[in-house]
């Protein structure tokens, strides 16, 4: 089953140029399509930007910030409104807004994913996220993954196979072979090892991190 990271176009459809004679320009198309798609998600989560206040908006696009304005986000299955300014990624949007500080954050700049996240069961590094950008989508975190009642099968096989050190990596890793179990409950190590190929762990657990994603794949077959 593809990698679904792998279906991100690196570059975005090509466009005609503003003489081009498809009768869409570059420029249109940005102004058009990109603000009226991105923007109507995002308004839809800013509390107490009604349809009415975006009908008046100016060419109907509405400057945010530099302060706070209240956002809803969809996190582990609950909705929450924080207050955050534009530029807060999701990553300050968790741990100093919400409180869940099970994402960590390790790099802050797109390198290791310690802070990765789900975005719809897509992993994410949510240092590298904007807040506004999760609006829409389901956000799920560590502390999403198990129940009061049950833990993750793929937590359960990181503890058994002892599969962390410092720990640093450890919530960011977890979320990445939990998505690869989602979208691949057949996982060979060489899934494993490609889905986990951006998570960078200094303490060297690979191998104790494969063994427990395979012995999770095979306790959530048989389950
Ligand atoms: S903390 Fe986000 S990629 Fe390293
Ligand atoms: S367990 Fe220490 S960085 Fe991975």
């Amino acid at each position: 089953m593809p990698d679904p990271r792998e279906s991100i176009p690196a570059s975005p459809p090509a466009l005609t140029t503003d003489s081009g004679k498809s009768g869409i320009s570059r420029r249109g198309f940005l102004k058009g399509a990109g603000l009226t798609a991105a923007g109507t998600a995002l308004l839809d989560g800013v509390q107490g930007f009604t349809s009415e206040a975006r009908a008046q908006s100016p060419h109907g696009v509405t400057e945010f910030g530099p302060g706070a304005i209240p956002v809803r986000l969809h996190v582990n299955g609950a909705e929450h409104t924080v207050e955050i300014e534009p530029r807060t990624t999701l990553a300050e949007a968790l741990r100093i807004h919400l409180g869940m500080t099970g994402t960590k954050v390790v790099c802050d700049r797109g390198v290791c994913s310690g802070c990765t996240v789900w975005l719809d069961k897509m992993p994410v590094n949510s240092c590298m996220t904007l807040a506004i950008d999760a609006i829409g989508h389901h956000v799920t975190t560590i502390e999403g993954l198990s129940t009061e009642e049950k833990i993750h099968p793929l937590q359960a096989a990181f503890v058994k196979h002892d599969a962390m050190q410092c720990g640093f990596c450890t919530p960011g890793m977890v979320m990445t072979c939990a998505a690869l179990l989602e979208r691949n409950p057949h996982p060979s190590e060489h899934d494993v090892r490609h889905a986990v190929s951006g998570n960078l762990c200094r303490c060297g657990t690979y191998p104790k991190v494969f063994a427990a994603t395979l012995d999770a794949a095979g306790t959530l077959r048989n389950a």
